[in-house]
Parts: C-alpha cells; sequence; structure tokens
C-alpha cells in the first residue's frame, strides 16, 4: 500500500491545527513540513517552532523536509520529530549527518534535486530510510511534475532491488492523480502532495481519489 503525505505547505497556517485534523481524518499516513531558507530554495517558509506545534497536534508521524544550508545545524531541534529528509546538495558528510538523525530517534531520508545524478548517493542507500526523489525544483508549491523523473524512480527502484535494501522512495512534487499513478507505477513506495490535498475544497476526497490513483 502506497503512503501519501499531506504537505502542509499548501494548507492555511490560519487554522493549521484543523487543516492538519482535516488530512489526518482524510486517512493520510504522515504529515509532511516543508521547512526553507531563502538560501538554498529562492524562498522562506516555516520553522522549527511550527513543526514542534505540529508534532504536539497529530498522532501521525511527522516528516520534515529541511530545504536548508547546514542541515546538521538543526537536527536536535526537531526532538519527536519521526522522519528528517535532508538534501544531498547541502551535505558535505552525509554518513555524519545520517548518523546525527539515527542518534535522535529520526529516521533519515536523503532528498535530491531533479537533476542532480543517482549517483551522488550510491554510498549511502543502504543507510537511509528512504530516497525522496523532487519531481519539481524545491521552494514552492503548485508546479508541474517533471516527466523525466519517472525514469529516475525507476532506475532507482532497481539499484535498491539489485542491492537487497529495503529503502523505500519518497515522491514530491506536482502529485495529483494523474502523476500518481506514474509515480507508483515506476516504484514509489510513497506520495507527498500539497496543493493537490490542501488546494481543493474536500480534502477527504482528494486523499481518497489520491489514494485510488495511487493503487496499482
Ligand atoms: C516543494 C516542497 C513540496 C511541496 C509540494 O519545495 O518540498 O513538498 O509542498 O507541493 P505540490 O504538491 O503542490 O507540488
Ligand atoms: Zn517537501
Amino acid at each position: 500500500m502506497v503512503m501519501i503525505g499531506a504537505s502542509i505547505l499548501s494548507a492555511d497556517f490560519g487554522y493549521l491545527a484543523e487543516e492538519v485534523k482535516k488530512a489526518e481524518e482524510a486517512g493520510v499516513d504522515f504529515i509532511h513540513v516543508d521547512i526553507m531558507d531563502g538560501h538554498f530554495v529562492p524562498n522562506l517558509s516555516i520553522g522549527i517552532g511550527i513543526a514542534k506545534y505540529v508534532r504536539d497536534i497529530t498522532k501521525l508521524p511527522v516528516d520534515v523536509h529541511l530545504m536548508v544550508e547546514n542541515p546538521e545545524m538543526f537536527i536536535e531541534k526537531f526532538e519527536g520529530i519521526d522522519m528528517i529528509t535532508f538534501h544531498i546538495e547541502t551535505c558535505k558528510f552525509p554518513f555524519r549527518l545520517i548518523n546525527i538523525i539515527k542518534n535522535h530517534g529520526a529516521k533519515p531520508i536523503v532528498a535530491l534535486n531533479p537533476s542532480t545524478p543517482l549517483d551522488t548517493i550510491e554510498y549511502i542507500l543502504g543507510e537511509v530510510y528512504a530516497v525522496l526523489v523532487m519531481t519539481v525544483e524545491p521552494g514552492f508549491s503548485g508546479q508541474k511534475f517533471i516527466r523525466p523523473m519517472v525514469k529516475k524512480i525507476d532506475n532507482l527502484k532497481h539499484k535498491i532491488s539489485k542491492e537487497g535494501y529495503d529503502t523505500k522512495i519518497f515522491v514530491d512534487g506536482g502529485i495529483n492523480t494523474e502523476t500518481a499513478s506514474l509515480a507508483v507505477n515506476a516504484g514509489a513506495d510513497a506520495l507527498i502532495a500539497a496543493s493537490a490535498i490542501y488546494g481543493k475544497d474536500d480534502v477527504r476526497k482528494a486523499v481518497e481519489e489520491l489514494k485510488k490513483a495511487a493503487t496499482i
């Protein structure tokens, strides 16, 4: 069963608790919190306080997606967060960072920008809980899914099975009912969506439709 993560980037922050609850009741599997620093990506979003708040108000696992330079500086601030996603492009010492994340009790996930080759994570593939394949350039919600990423997901799936790892594949960016099935057919284990969930009037129906599209 493919997991669905609700990215709160498109949620109404004035009603954040209600928005998280809505996704939870609609049956999503985890909440995805996008953190941006205006350096690694050309945007600012939310920070540690909001991630902790989300942690406190939901029973679901929380995944923090760090789109920031120097991610190692912030890991200890995310006490209680279940999954911490860092970008390989921001990290000189990924083995060290993975250990720091594990020592804080979180699952490490490595993210790759669309143009970053899979070779960059060859040696850490067996050390992480999952690889997050970005299917848009990070920084904004509501962008169009980059089609050549289907091949990247497929190549990654083959690499993981060839090595016999149990590393999962997460996909983030431009996920909707059409692209969900493309990603899942190529090997995705989890799909993250912001606008396809929070951009819709009926969150429950939106999650139901995504789940249906993700069932192969
Ligand atoms: C982009 C973020 C994504 C974003 C997805 O930088 O990492 O998680 O919220 O938004 P949609 O689903 O609208 O493409
Ligand atoms: Zn994200």
